[in-house]
């Protein structure tokens, strides 16, 4: 039971918390506020008027016709000017709604890119971008409702019992508090039902749309295994679940519907009967009756509505939670310090793992500025890793990586990052033109003929400009382009970058013998300033390093220069006559 409350608080606390990160667009809500408190006290007016015709036409004969038709036409007024307002609101709640939908959902993708990319990967990204898409409306729902909606609705309640009470008589107010449990208890089971068949398709939803994207971006490979039928089957079968669990949902909300009707014909029931006994017996007028039975109508609505705000609440419950989970994750900001210089990268003793085996074990080498160090090891040895350790995509779990003696941690790492100029194995391309390819990450504009240059350094001038040149278009993760293309721009943008420091990950393995030792040497002669880290395949572009380190199964087992490791290192030995065989 403790636990119940606590986890419920921080729930509350989430919210609060959340709702902070964006600007709520008050001059709106204040607008539908008031218009929705005029719309209640129009609510107000109406049974009173309606009861005062009764009166009227019983007691003043003649000229009671002219009364009650001007009654009836101040009736149709307000009932006009109440059927205005509601639209008006109506749409201002919607662009309300629209602005904080867009701001949540822009704080919550913003933060989706400042995430550390292990947080990011034990959670499934692309499900977790759905989430945040879906549950940001159920909160921004119920916020508004909260906000513009339940003060006027207390305001019409509680006037309401106000007014009946004035009437002198006991029984009448009973009536409306009688109805009140009945209301609660239902709001409270229905909102429950609500939550956990809307909480379940939210989830599925989400799950349907990652796998779905993962396996449209890897159609090629779906056919060419003859599997489409199978995945269509996976996919169809994913579909059909979903489509369970919005029968589910639509259950709920046909039971939600039928429980508000039930609540709202039991208490109109109570209600009439208790205010038809009184008009028997006499105890009020006729005209109060009336009014007491309009006011009833309405008072059903509005408690209706109320049921509505717990639903939401339930809901935006379950939102708030997921959305929190991902709000809360730490930032993959760094430490306070500026990196400014690049200097000398140190490993110490460092050891990590991804998960439970440990991948590297007790590594330590120096780096030193303007040097040029190749890793070199058998595939799922640990190379990429080690780059990834010093991008600080992940974190060392023992030992330390120090710039210039600095524990990288403690340096801001957007600062830190800007030192590097980073290419991945199987560097990814991203939709758009050729020229946008090559700019992204740059540091400073680039002219159309710096371009060309370095197209034509890298060996893609004449195949690129076959294409449509730097206007072509190459497609979602740059398809539209070959491997070695791929590969080739990316080593030129990479180069273009003109980053301080320069980490290449099997940067030519796309690439012919020839091309890549090309590739290699224009990385060498454009960053022979720089400090380089290369993680090679073609032992043959790394002879010239400083250093070269080799990786056995996440430990160092050797580092030296070509000479001496081919020399005194049986596993480099092994590397260079795996090497002359292809
Ligand atoms: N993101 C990851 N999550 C879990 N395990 C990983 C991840 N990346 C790599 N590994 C594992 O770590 C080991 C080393 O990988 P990696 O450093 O990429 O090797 P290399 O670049 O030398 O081929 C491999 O066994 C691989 O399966
Ligand atoms: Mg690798």
């Amino acid at each position: 039971m403790a636990k119940e409350i606590k986890t419920r608080s921080s729930v509350w606390r989430n919210f609060i918390h959340l709702i902070k990160t964006i600007k709520l667009p008050f001059v709106l809500l204040i607008i539908v506020f008031l218009l929705n408190l005029g719309r209640a006290a129009i609510q107000l007016l109406i049974p009173e008027k309606t009861g005062s015709i009764s009166t009227i036409v019983l007691e003043s004969g003649g000229d009671a016709v002219h009364l009650a038709v001007s009654i009836c036409l101040t009736l149709f007024a307000l009932a006009l000017v109440e059927f205005v307002g509601s639209l008006v609101a109506t749409y201002i709640t919607n662009i309300a709604k629209a602005q904080m939908n867009r701001d949540f959902q822009k704080v919550a993708s913003r933060k989706a890119f400042l995430l550390k990319a292990a947080d990011i990967e034990a959670k499934d990204p692309k499900e977790f971008i759905s989430r945040i898409t879906t549950d940001t409306e159920f909160v921004s729902e119920f916020i508004i409702d909260l906000l513009v909606n339940e003060i006027p609705r207390l305001y019409f309640i509680i006037s309401t019992i106000v007014r009946v009470a004035s009437m002198g008589n006991g029984s009448l107010v009973l009536g409306f508090i009688l109805v009140v449990p009945v209301i609660i208890v239902g709001s409270l089971w229905s909102g429950r039902v609500t939550y956990k068949a809307q909480n379940k398709l939210q989830a599925i939803i989400a799950q349907l749309t990652a796998k779905l994207a993962e396996k449209v971006n890897n159609i090629e490979t779906i056919k060419a295994y003859n599997k489409s039928e199978d995945e269509m089957e996976a996919g169809g079968a994913a579909i059909d679940e979903m489509k369970k669990a919005q029968k589910k949902t639509t259950w709920a909300a046909a039971f939600n519907t039928l429980i508000s009707n039930i609540l709202f014909i039991v208490p109109t029931l109570i209600i009439m009967l208790i205010g038809a006994i009184q008009l028997l017996n006499k105890t009020i007028t006729t005209q109060e009756f009336i009014t007491y039975f309009g006011l009833g109508a309405t008072y059903q609505t509005y408690i209706a509505a109320h049921l509505t705000l717990w639903v939401l609440a339930k809901r935006a419950q379950g939102a708030t939670q997921r959305i929190s989970e991902v709000l809360l994750l730490e930032e993959d900001r760094g430490g306070g310090g500026k990196a400014e210089n690049p200097g000398t990268i140190e490993f110490r003793n460092v050891s990590f793992s991804y998960g439970d085996s440990e991948i590297l074990s007790d590594v330590s080498f120096v780096v030193k500025p303007g040097s040029k160090t190749a890793i070199v090891g058998k595939s799922g040895s640990g190379k990429s890793t080690i780059l990834n350790l010093i991008e600080q995509f992940y974190r060392p779990e023992k030992g330390s990586i120090l710039l210039d003696g600095t524990d990288v941690t403690t340096l801001e790492t957007s600062s830190y990052r800007n030192l590097f100029a980073y290419l991945p194995q199987n560097a990814p391309g991203f939709s758009g033109t050729v020229r946008e390819m090559l700019a992204y990450g740059a540091k400073k504009e680039h002219t159309d003929e710096e371009y060309r240059d370095i197209l034509q350094k890298i060996g893609l001038l004449d195949s690129i400009g076959q294409l449509g040149g730097l206007d072509y278009e190459v497609g979602t993760n740059a398809a539209k382009l070959s491997g070695g293309q791929r590969q080739r721009l990316a080593v030129a943008r990479m180069l273009l970058q003109d980053a301080k420091i320069v980490l290449a990950d099997e940067a030519t393995s796309a690439l012919d013998t020839d091309g890549a030792r090309r590739i290699s040497e224009l990385i060498d002669e454009y960053a022979a300033d720089k400090t380089r880290i290369i993680v090679a395949h073609d032992l043959s572009t790394i002879t010239n390093a400083d250093q070269i380190i080799v990786l056995d199964h996440g430990k160092i087992a050797d580092c030296g220069t070509h000479q001496e490791l081919e020399i005194r290192c049986d596993l480099y030995r092994s590397f260079l006559n795996a090497g002359k065989e292809d």
